[in-house]
């Protein structure tokens, strides 16, 4: 029986293929005059992506004020740093050029610069926004739905804490998505984002309501992935599949698998948050590290939502051979399945930082729960 209530909003205008990019200053224009470009540590420059939005803006009469340097697994003080630019620069709105760290911070960005306070405050639930400023982006990465959500994730390096928080507000109003942009993602990078949009549509899988329809867009999202995702590795510049993993990565974490369910899981998305943190492991890195150990943990709570996903989408019959087939794949690309694969060397001294890491964050489940014997239990399945 289908018993949520369920509301299906997404205002996005999302530009699809060859060249959009070329619309981004006339939609610009509706907004304002002026725009802080927000971009990372320079790939945006070498692909195109960078001069193609700069000559449409300015083709469009919309001022540029940049903000560069986003990292990788992005910073409260960048968002902080970019907010306050954008304040005294009196900006109308903000253009985001990158990946998934660029397009986050941009959304912080947008609810910050009306506010007088650091952009953590939101990720906290201290406060609330109560206006953004427009959001553009334009996607040079495809891994994490960020281009068609109203999520933002920020890391507290202090505090060793890394939030995903969400807000109506910080939708964009467009996102320019042309695959041509991601041929020049390298490998590893590539990998990781087949990694994160599986483990978008598999949050979806194991979250809790029952909608089937929903379940068999996940299962489609990832046969999709798991049949383009390996021919992309080995075909790098080939634009068709770059379109085909790119579709995918945003139907992932669009709502569109989690249409009539109460919700995700996303516990996995809470481990892997605690290892970029604490070592800065790229997200889908973290994510196919966690996704298998999560799922032995599991093996014995939930083998039958475990068993339907082997046999719709690896073609194992059993729990274990799926948890296997997972992994082999996750190998095959690229993607680590333990934090020794990823480059970490996890002693005793480091699994106890990993899981003190996991109880600041209050690592957890919105439906498996955790405790603090399943977290060991977890460590001692990734290193
Ligand atoms: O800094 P630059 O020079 O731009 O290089 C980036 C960066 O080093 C490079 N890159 C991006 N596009 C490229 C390129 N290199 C060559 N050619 C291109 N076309 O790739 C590196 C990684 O970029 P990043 O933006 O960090 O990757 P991704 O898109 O995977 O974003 C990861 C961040 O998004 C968060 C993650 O936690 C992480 O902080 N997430 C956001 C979500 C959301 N908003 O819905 C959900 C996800 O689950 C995820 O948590
Ligand atoms: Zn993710």
């Amino acid at each position: 029986m289908m018993t949520e209530r369920f509301v299906i909003y997404n205002p996005v205008k999302l530009h699809f293929g060859k060249q959009v990019v070329d619309k981004i200053g006339k939609a610009a224009a509706t907004y304002g005059k002026k725009a802080l470009l927000v971009y990372g540590k320079g790939s945006v420059k070498r692909n195109g992506a960078y001069d193609d939005t700069v000559e449409s803006l300015r083709q469009a009469g919309v001022q540029i004020i940049e903000y560069p340097g986003i990292k990788p697994n992005p910073i409260v003080e960048d968002v902080d740093k970019a907010a306050k630019l954008g304040r005294e620069e009196h900006v109308d709105m903000v253009v985001a050029v990158g990946g998934g760290s660029v397009l986050d911070s941009a959304k912080y960005v947008a609810i910050t610069i009306p506010a007088s306070h650091s952009c953590w405050d939101f990720a906290t639930g201290k406060t609330k926004p109560a206006e953004a400023i427009p959001v553009l982006g334009v996607l040079t990465l495809a891994a994490t739905g960020s281009e068609m959500n109203p999520l933002g994730v920020v890391q507290h390096d202090q505090q060793k804490k890394k939030i995903g928080y969400g807000h109506p507000l910080m939708f964009p109003k467009h996102s320019f998505l042309d695959p041509a942009y991601t041929t020049s993602v390298p490998a590893n990078y590539t990998a990781y984002g087949i990694t994160d949009l599986i483990a978008h549509a598999l949050e979806g899988w194991f979250g809790e309501g029952d909608a089937t329809l929903t379940d068999r867009f996940i299962l489609s999202i990832i046969n999709e992935a798991l049949e383009y995702g390996p021919r992309l590795m080995a075909d790098l510049t080939n634009y068709e599949l770059r379109a085909k993993i790119m579709y995918a990565a945003t139907m992932a974490l669009n709502g569109l698998t989690s249409q009539g369910k109460k919700s995700g899981d996303w516990g996995v998305h809470g481990i892997g948050h605690a290892m970029s943190v604490l070592w800065d492991i790229p997200h889908g890195a973290s994510l196919s590290i966690a996704f298998p150990a999560w799922m032995t943990l599991q093996q014995n709570r939930i083998p039958e939502r475990i068993e339907e996903l082997g046999y719709a989408t690896f073609n194992t019959n059993t729990v274990d051979d799926t948890i296997k087939a997972m992994k082999t794949f996750f190998q095959e690309i690229g993607s680590p399945v333990s934090l020794s694969e990823a480059g970490v060397h996890a002693g005793e001294k480091e699994q106890q930082e990993l899981l003190e890491v996991m109880r600041i964050n209050k690592v957890d489940g919105n439906v498996h729960k955790l405790n603090d014997e399943d977290y060991q239990l977890l460590i001692s399945e990734m290193i």
